[in-house]
């Protein structure tokens, strides 16, 4: 059985990334993966400052643990001013400081919510880009969701049309790329 987690680059509350973060572990788990929702209010981590790695927060290491056991890792986050969120790069810096090998056996997916039409796909390239660059298989399809005022019902469901094909095609993707 597939092994996956989602995240949320957004702790704010009623946040429309962690909604679809939500929602991609339903998808996950009607196609057969153990799916977990990981809120990284729980894994409160500061900026990462190399000075703090004599002594790092458990937090750090438990997420790295995670990272590494799962076989999917899907992350939704928003973007700020045409690029990643600090949420998003300062979580995935304290994880390679772990030097656990936490992207090396996952497939990663990626999704984007904007409060604009654009959905962040600015910050969906930067993502992109890092996790590419610590040696982390990304599937290519990914999901936009912009505005996301209106895309999501009061359940939880996303029901723009074309974000919910992205977001059915991305989670065929990640069941498809791997391994249980
Ligand atoms: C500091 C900051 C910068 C932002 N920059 C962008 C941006 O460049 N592009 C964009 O589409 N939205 C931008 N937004 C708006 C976000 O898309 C919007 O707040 C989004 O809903 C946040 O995601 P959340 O609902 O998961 O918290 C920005 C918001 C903040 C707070």
């Amino acid at each position: 059985m597939r092994h996956a987690l989602t995240l949320s680059g957004s702790i704010r509350q009623d946040s429309y990334n962690e909604k679809l973060a939500l929602y991609m572990r339903g998808l996950l788990e009607e196609k057969g993966a153990e799916a977990v929702y990981v809120d990284l209010r729980h894994y409160v981590l500061p900026v990462f400052n190399e000075d703090l790695e004599h002594n790092p927060p458990t937090e750090a290491m438990e997420l790295a643990l995670k990272f590494k056991a799962a076989d999917i890792v899907f992350i939704a986050s928003p973007e700020y001013n045409g690029g990643v969120a600090p949420l998003f790069k300062n979580t995935i810096d304290w994880i390679t400081r772990q030097r656990q090998g936490a992207f090396n056996k996952a497939i990663f997916g990626l999704g984007a919510c904007s409060s604009g039409k654009l959905s962040g796909y600015q910050g969906l390239s930067h993502m992109r880009d890092t996790l590419t660059k610590i040696n982390a298989l990304v599937a290519p399809m990914d999901v936009r969701v912009g505005p996301s005022e209106g895309a999501f019902d009061a359940a939880g469901n996303l029901i723009e049309e074309v974000a919910r094909g992205r977001a059915e095609t991305l989670s065929e993707q990640l069941m498809r790329f791997s391994k249980g």
